[in-house]
């Protein structure tokens, strides 16, 4: 997929190999890895070339996703889909110097966007580690659901920790959207 998103104030790209250093450079922060289930902590330049290097253009949208620019600044975070136990999962990041600015809600309302849009699916997963509370936040602004509670893995931390699992139907996306839409131009 060769996609690019545009929101009011960010750019959704796919990733160039000259992302590495940066990507490298905002996920060696324990802020921001010890609170995701795959990413190493420490996060080498390496790490990020070797990711770098599973992308590919042809993927499926639940195996794919967006680095998120802004504008004037360059690389500010991740915003993908993948598969896991749940099936389809959003997760993302950003870097911390970017946080509490509306950023990943911005970003993460695109992605979604454009998923159901490209997907036939009726509901689309994530999840946050219990303690993640900006995470959840940013969940529910979005209109997902808590499903269930779980242990997972976190790598940077090396230990299990509490895990909440949520839910995003197409159908409570398509009456925030339309819900929104409507109350807009009236
Ligand atoms: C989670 C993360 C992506 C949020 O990005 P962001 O751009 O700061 O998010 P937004 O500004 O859109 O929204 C953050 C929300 O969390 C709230 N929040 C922030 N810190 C909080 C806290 N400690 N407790 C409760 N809510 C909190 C903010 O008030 C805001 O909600 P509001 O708009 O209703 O006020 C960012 O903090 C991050 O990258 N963290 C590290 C990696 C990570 O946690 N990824 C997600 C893994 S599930």
């Amino acid at each position: 997929m060769d996609v690019r998103l545009d929101t009011k104030r960010l750019l959704l790209r796919q990733p160039r190999p000259d992302d590495a250093l940066r990507i490298a450079r905002l996920l060696n922060n324990f802020a921001v890895s010890g609170k995701l289930s795959r990413v190493p902590y420490p996060y080498k330049l390496s790490d990020a070339e070797w990711w770098l290097g599973t992308w590919r253009a042809d993927k499926p949208p639940g195996e794919t996703g967006f680095i998120i620019d802004l504008p004037g600044e360059g690389l500010i975070g991740h915003c993908g889909f993948h598969p896991d136990e749940q099936g389809v999962v959003i997760g993302y990041w950003l870097g911390e110097p970017f946080w509490n600015r509306g950023f990943m809600s911005e970003a993460a309302a695109a992605a979604i966007d454009w998923y159901f849009g490209a997907t036939g699916v009726a509901a689309l997963d994530s999840g946050v580690f219990a303690f993640n509370k900006a995470s959840l936040a940013v969940q529910k602004k979005l209109g997902f659901t808590e499903i269930s509670t779980s242990k997972r893995h976190c790598l940077a931390r090396q230990e299990d920790l509490r895990h909440i699992e949520t839910r995003l139907t197409r159908a409570r996306w398509d009456e925030q959207r339309h819900g929104a839409a409507a109350r807009e131009t009236t």
